[in-house]
């Protein structure tokens, strides 16, 4: 039988192993990880991360072909493969600070599998990581050649938070990189077998190691790109009064640019696209490829633009000042059905509201108050520090409530603002909310789930991310409209 064990028991290698074993019932996936409160939550009836379907699939194999446990050393010792699926946060201080990625876990990672290891093993990155990665980590595993031969390989991950059980079930494409030694192409059909265990043929690509690397970070290049591009054109078309849906859904009808990833939004978060990008830029600059790197960072500065837009929305429409009024916050997580809050635009929008002194009450269906307070309490990049935890600022906790329910989020608030697209928010009774509400009631939109007119015949003013303004947004009057 052979054996697979997975370093790092996170939101890419839990749902990952999860489906390897569910399609490989021949195969023994441990997934191991030295934060023991995970594992024994990977090991109880609340999984440590939420994701759709993903209940499912670890009750089907757990206990069966799939196990979780803090017993690192052992079961790399045992593994015929080694997924190595830890955290790449990106530098703090040093060489390359906020761009770099961080490669203390992995280097930890790979010395630990040197040390234990006594039989062959295939190493697969699975985390991403700065495009030559594999090379220094090729020469960590054979620092003390004990004559184990060690075969690293790229196989980057493109679940999507939210969807990973069906992005994992039928992936567009599962990427292989290996040395093209007689080695290297034996190591690269190994891991290929197990993929083929439910992956057509035709959609497993094999190829150099650098070129999977790079792909990764082309792919969360491009695709951030996208969104970038919509989100400036957005800024243009509420200047000109066009609509940014109507022009994404005629853009996206070309079939050579198709309809994806064209959504106007507050911006882009989640763990991989500013990180990703920002890793891109400091290898271009590595690389004295000035222009390049230029033209990526670009990508992300159009985020941030994005965001600080929208909060200035929010105040110069509500008078100029947000000072002591109450902002209800709708949704906290980077996307809609993930728990997660990993570089969410919310957290930028919050700090934007609470330096102009308003008072939030945030509801998010999946995130816990504990969470939305540390993540507003740190710094940026610390949320891939654990270690470097921050206090909860004092501001936070004076000026931030978290409650469960849209309903009470919005009462006697005098403004809204969805941050997050999810499904309930395009349900919502909102006479309810415009009847519990200061007058004029505000309603900003950051991810145009709320059908405009409708709330501007409640009696909202609305704006919605690169939709026509309300006048009211646009000219501040001094009188509420009759
Ligand atoms: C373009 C648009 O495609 C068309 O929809 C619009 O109405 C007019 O402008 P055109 O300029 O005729 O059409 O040709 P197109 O096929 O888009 O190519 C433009 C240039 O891009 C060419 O020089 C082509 O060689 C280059 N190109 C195109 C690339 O370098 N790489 C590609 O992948 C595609
Ligand atoms: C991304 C990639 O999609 C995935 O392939 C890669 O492996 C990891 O990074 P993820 O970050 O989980 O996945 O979510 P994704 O669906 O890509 O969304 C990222 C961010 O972009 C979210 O904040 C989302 O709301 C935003 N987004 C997405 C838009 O603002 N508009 C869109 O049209 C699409
Ligand atoms: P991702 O989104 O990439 O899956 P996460 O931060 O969710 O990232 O998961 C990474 C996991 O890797 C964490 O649970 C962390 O405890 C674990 N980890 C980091 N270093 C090691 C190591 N040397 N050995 C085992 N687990 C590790």
């Amino acid at each position: 039988m052979v054996k697979i064990c997975c370093i790092g028991a996170g939101y890419v290698g839990g749902p990952t192993m999860a489906m390897i074993a569910l399609k490989c019932p021949d195969i023994e996936v441990v997934v191991v990880d030295i934060a023991v409160a995970r594992i024994n939550a990977w090991n109880s009836d609340r999984l440590p991360i939420f994701e759709p379907g993903l209940d499912e699939v670890v009750k089907a194999c757990r206990g069966r072909n799939l196990f979780f446990s803090a017993d690192v050393e052992k079961h790399v010792a045992a593994a015929d493969i080694v997924f190595v699926s830890v955290n790449t946060p990106t530098k703090t201080r040093g060489l390359g600070a906020g761009k770099a990625a961080d490669l203390t876990y992995w280097e930890s990672a790979a010395r630990m599998i040197a040390d234990v290891s006594k039989s062959d093993k295939i190493v697969v990155e699975k985390s991403t990581v700065p495009v030559k990665t594999a090379e220094a980590i090729e020469k960590i595993l054979t620092h003390n050649n004990k004559g184990i031969n060690f075969q690293i390989l790229s196989n980057p991950e493109f679940l999507a938070e939210g969807t990973a059980i069906e992005d994992l079930a039928k992936p567009d494409r599962v990427l292989i990189g290996g040395r093209e030694t007689p080695e290297g192409r034996k190591a690269v059909e190994a891991l290929k077998a197990v993929y083929a265990h439910w992956v057509p043929e035709e959609n497993i690509i094999t190829m150099n190691l650098w070129s999977a690397e790079i792909s990764k970070l082309a792919a969360n290049a491009i695709l951030a790109q996208r969104i970038s591009s919509i989100n400036a054109m957005s800024a243009l078309c509420e200047a000109t009064g066009a609509d940014v849906a109507e022009v994404a859904y005629a853009v996206g009808k070309d079939s050579r640019i198709g309809p994806k990833f064209l959504n106007a939004s507050v911006g882009f978060g989640g763990s991989c696209f500013q990180k990703d990008i920002l890793n891109l830029v400091y290898i271009c600059e590595c690389n004295g490829l000035t222009e390049v790197a230029n033209y990526w960072k670009q990508v992300v500065q159009i985020n941030d633009y994005q965001k600080s837009r929208f909060v200035k929305r929010v105040v110069s429409s509500m008078f100029n000042t947000v000072s002591g009024k109450k902002i209800a916050v709708l949704g906290f997580a980077f996307k809609k059905d993930t728990g997660d809050t990993r570089e969410t635009a919310a957290i930028d929008v919050c700090h934007g509201l609470l330096g102009d002194n308003a008072k939030i009450s945030v509801y998010d269906p999946q995130v816990t108050a504990d969470q939305i307070m540390r993540d507003l309490a740190m710094n940026k990049f610390d949320w891939d520090h654990p270690q470097h935890l921050q206090p909860m600022s004092p501001t936070a906790t004076k000026q931030v409530d978290v409650v469960w329910d849209a309903y009470e989020a919005t009462k006697g608030a005098h403004g809204v603002c969805i941050l997050t697209e999810w499904d309930e928010f395009k349900k919502l009774d909102y006479k309810r909310i415009y009847d519990g509400m200061q007058k004029p009631a505000f309603i900003f939109d950051g991810r145009n789930v709320i059908n405009v007119d409708e709330l501007r015949k409640i009696g909202f003013v609305v704006y919605s991310v690169g939709k026509p303004l309300d006048p009211w947004v646009k000219d501040l009057p001094a009188a509420p409209p009759s």
